[in-house]
Formats: structure tokens, C-alpha cells, sequence
């Protein structure tokens, strides 16, 4: 335990210097503090958690809830640190974990402990979209409480700028983006505002849905598209065109500045997911359809890609009677909607009351209920790939920001799903 507790003070130390805030070093929780851990610490994600909290602190007399966040975009930091933390058997109370296959690797690797038993007690299975249920059961049982859904094919921009710039509307296509986006750099402008490398990852996610369409898109990921075939290939071409009219070369910081640059009109679109929805809302005071606007990526309309945030109970927990109440507040009626309209997500339950979605929500939930969308998993947000061919994606791309090297990005995308399955 100490050994734990050591490693963890060094990443918090490395952290620390690295300039990475977190909200609460690792580590925390006496008989009654709960930790917490997640990589919520922007605006509007944060507000969404803290009204979760507060209300479990309220259900729970005495208990004091540990933020524990760290900072980081899509867990860019918190899931290297809690890997660590998982290593040296020193979890937090609860953690944040995608379903889909991000999830897997901590169930076999028994990280994390079945709660089919309070699924039972609470009535969970009646109550969340058995796709979802799919993706958080493995070998029949249930391991993560999801809080939402999260859409990741979608594309922002505001409705002034497309006048200014004479535009009729966003693209409905790839190729409808590639010649909007010569006229917006003739124009001066940025056509595409790009973030970090995960937000890359979520682009190219996201071009290839809208290229290969859902089947084909579901196939490459379930390993029976290769990488290399021509048409795989011409997708990653498109990828590598769009990128060439991103800010790619002078990106920097997270997610928010990249929606910011498209609320300054500096540039023109983003391909975000519906966190954007909460940031602009909250912090930023635009309003759906008039500040700002969304539409489904290029080539992906009537498909939601999703993702969903989703809490656990380690093995060694501290107090896993603690997190076992907190699971019970996440999957609470009251508690997603205390957190998913300061969040932009829609919640996971399916019997959540819609007139507590306005604005781009309703719309999302609208879509999301109707029985024709296809439903999809995000790459970037660990439903369709594990932690291992992931990160694998995460090295080739930054490999090939600086090649260009479309082959090799193909090849290695091959060999490493054959190689981390
Ligand atoms: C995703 C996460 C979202 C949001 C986003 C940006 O991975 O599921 O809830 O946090 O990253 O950080």
C-alpha cells in the first residue's frame, strides 16, 4: 500500500511540474470521503459534476466527495495516471471509464468489480438502451454505471460566420467541405479548428465515418476491413486533405480553445463532440441556432456515433460502500439530469423527462430515440477500440503528421490490430 502511495506522490510531483492541474492528489479518502476521479476540471463539465456531488453529499449525510480530476481532454492525462495508480493497486473510490472496449481491458485484467448484483437491486436493465448494456457487460456481467451518452460525429460552427462568408450551409460531404474550405482560406480564414492529438484522432474518426459509411466503418474496427484496401485508403486520403485546410501547425491547448476560435470567427468549423453544446451554452452564453449550430459531420447523417461516460467500482477500493452510493446517484434519474444538461450530454436512462432538454439536447435526443438513427462507436472515446490498439492508433498518427506517409500509416494500422487483439 505505501509502495502505492509513494508512486502516486511522484505523479502527482511529475503532474505538478508538468503543470497538469488536479483537483485532489491521488490517494485521498477517509471513512467518509469518497474519491472521485475523472478529467472534468473545464467549464461546464466541471459545473455538471459538482451538481452531481452535491446532491450525493446531500443524500449523504457526513460524506465528503473528493474531486480527484485530473485535466486533459478525452483523459489525455487522468488515464495515464490512473493507469499507474491501478498498478500499484492504489484506485480512487470510483473512476471514470468509457463503455465499449476501454472497459474490457480493465475487467480482464480484474481491475474493476461486477455490479451485475446492484444492476438487479437498482433495476438498471429496464431502464438503459440495451445497445449500451452491450457495451458494458462482458461474459454476462456488468461492470461500469453509465451517467450519459455523448455524440461524437458532429460538426460546429455559427450561423454568422457562414453568412459573412456568403456560405449556404455546412457541408454535407467531405468533398462539399474540401472545396467550402479553398474558399474560406481565400477568404482568410481557417476552414477547420483543430485541438491536441486526441481531438486529431476524433477527426479521423470521424472523416472515415462519413467516407466508408457505418457498415463499412463498424467493419474496419471489428477487423474484417483492412487498413489497406484501396477504399480504406482513399478515405485516409480525404483524411490527409482536410487536415491540410485544419490549424493543425499552430493548434494549441484543448478542446475549448478550439471551439473558441470558432465562436471568434477566426475559423470556420470544428468536429467536436456534444461537450462543445455544454461549454457553449454554460460558460460561453450562446445560444442553440443562433450563437451556434451543429449538424452531423460530413457523410454521417441519420448515424450517431456515441460514446458514454461511465463510473466503476475497483477492486481494493477504499470505500466501496461509499462508491457503491455514488454509483447509485450516477445511475440515478435525478442525478443525470442534475449533471447532463451542465454537461451537453443526454442521459443514459431511458425514461429521462425531454422537457429538461432544450436547444441543441432536444435535438439530440430527438435523434438519438429515433428508431431509424444507426448507431455507431466513437475510436477516440474507447467504444470500438481497446486501450492497447489505441494507443497503437495514437503513435501512427503522430508518426504520420510528420510523414505523411499514407502506406505506412495503412500497413500499421494493420499490423498493430492484428498484433493488440
Ligand atoms: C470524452 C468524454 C467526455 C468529455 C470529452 C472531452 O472522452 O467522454 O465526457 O470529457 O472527452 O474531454
Amino acid at each position: 500500500m505505501w509502495q502505492g502511495r509513494i508512486g502516486v506522490l511522484a505523479l502527482v510531483v511529475v503532474a505538478f511540474l508538468a503543470g497538469i492541474p488536479m483537483c485532489a492528489a491521488g490517494g485521498g479518502g477517509g471513512d467518509n470521503q469518497l474519491e472521485v476521479y475523472s478529467w472534468w476540471t473545464g467549464p461546464g463539465e466541471e459545473e455538471g459534476l459538482d451538481a452531481m456531488a452535491r446532491e450525493f453529499e446531500a443524500k449523504n449525510a457526513g460524506v465528503t466527495f473528493v474531486n480527484a480530476a485530473v485535466s486533459g481532454g478525452a483523459g489525455s492525462n487522468a488515464k495515464a495516471i490512473l493507469a499507474s495508480r491501478l498498478l500499484a493497486n492504489d484506485p480512487p473510490d470510483s473512476y471514470q471509464r468509457h463503455a465499449g472496449l476501454e472497459l474490457e481491458d480493465d475487467v480482464r485484467s480484474g481491475k474493476v468489480r461486477d455490479l451485475t448484483a446492484l444492476y438487479d437491486r437498482e433495476g438498471w436493465r429496464d431502464v438503459l438502451p440495451k445497445g449500451l448494456l452491450d457495451n458494458l457487460t462482458i461474459d454476462g456481467r456488468i461492470y461500469a454505471v453509465p451517467v450519459n451518452i455523448h455524440r461524437a460525429n458532429l460538426m460546429w460552427y455559427t450561423p454568422a460566420t457562414l453568412d459573412k462568408l456568403g456560405l449556404a450551409g455546412p457541408p454535407k460531404t467531405w468533398s462539399e467541405f474540401l472545396e467550402q474550405a479553398e474558399k474560406i482560406k481565400q477568404a482568410g480564414l481557417t476552414a477547420l479548428a483543430i485541438g491536441p492529438q486526441w481531438t486529431q484522432k476524433h477527426l479521423f474518426e470521424t472523416v472515415l465515418l462519413g467516407e466508408l459509411g457505418a457498415d463499412r466503418y463498424q467493419q474496419l474496427f471489428g477487423g474484417s476491413l483492412r487498413w489497406s484496401t484501396p477504399e480504406v485508403g482513399a478515405a485516409l486520403a480525404t483524411y490527409q486533405k482536410v487536415l491540410s485546410y485544419s490549424d493543425l501547425r499552430s493548434a494549441s491547448g484543448d478542446w475549448q480553445p478550439q471551439i473558441d476560435r470558432v465562436v471568434q470567427g477566426t475559423a470556420v468549423y470544428a468536429v467536436m463532440g456534444d461537450w462543445a453544446s455544454g461549454y457553449l451554452e454554460g460558460p460561453k452564453k450562446q445560444r442553440w441556432q443562433q450563437g451556434y449550430a451543429a449538424v452531423a459531420s460530413p457523410g454521417s447523417d441519420g448515424v450517431y456515433s456515441f460514446l458514454s461516460d461511465a463510473f466503476t467500482l475497483p477492486t481494493g477500493a477504499r470505500n466501496p460502500e461509499l462508491a457503491e452510493k455514488w454509483l447509485i446517484e450516477c445511475g440515478s434519474t435525478e442525478g443525470q439530469n442534475l449533471f447532463n444538461p451542465k454537461k451537453g450530454s443526454i442521459p443514459a436512462r431511458i425514461d429521462a423527462d425531454a422537457k429538461l432538454y432544450p436547444g441543441y439536447l432536444g435535438w439530440a435526443l430527438g435523434q438519438w430515440r429515433d428508431k431509424r438513427t444507426r448507431i455507431v462507436g466513437s475510436l477516440a472515446h474507447g467504444v470500438v477500440a481497446n486501450n492497447a490498439y489505441n494507443a497503437e492508433i495514437d503513435s501512427a498518427l503522430g508518426l504520420f503528421n510528420q510523414t505523411g506517409d499514407l502506406p505506412k500509416l495503412a500497413s500499421t494500422l494493420d499490423s498493430t490490430y492484428e498484433a493488440t487483439r
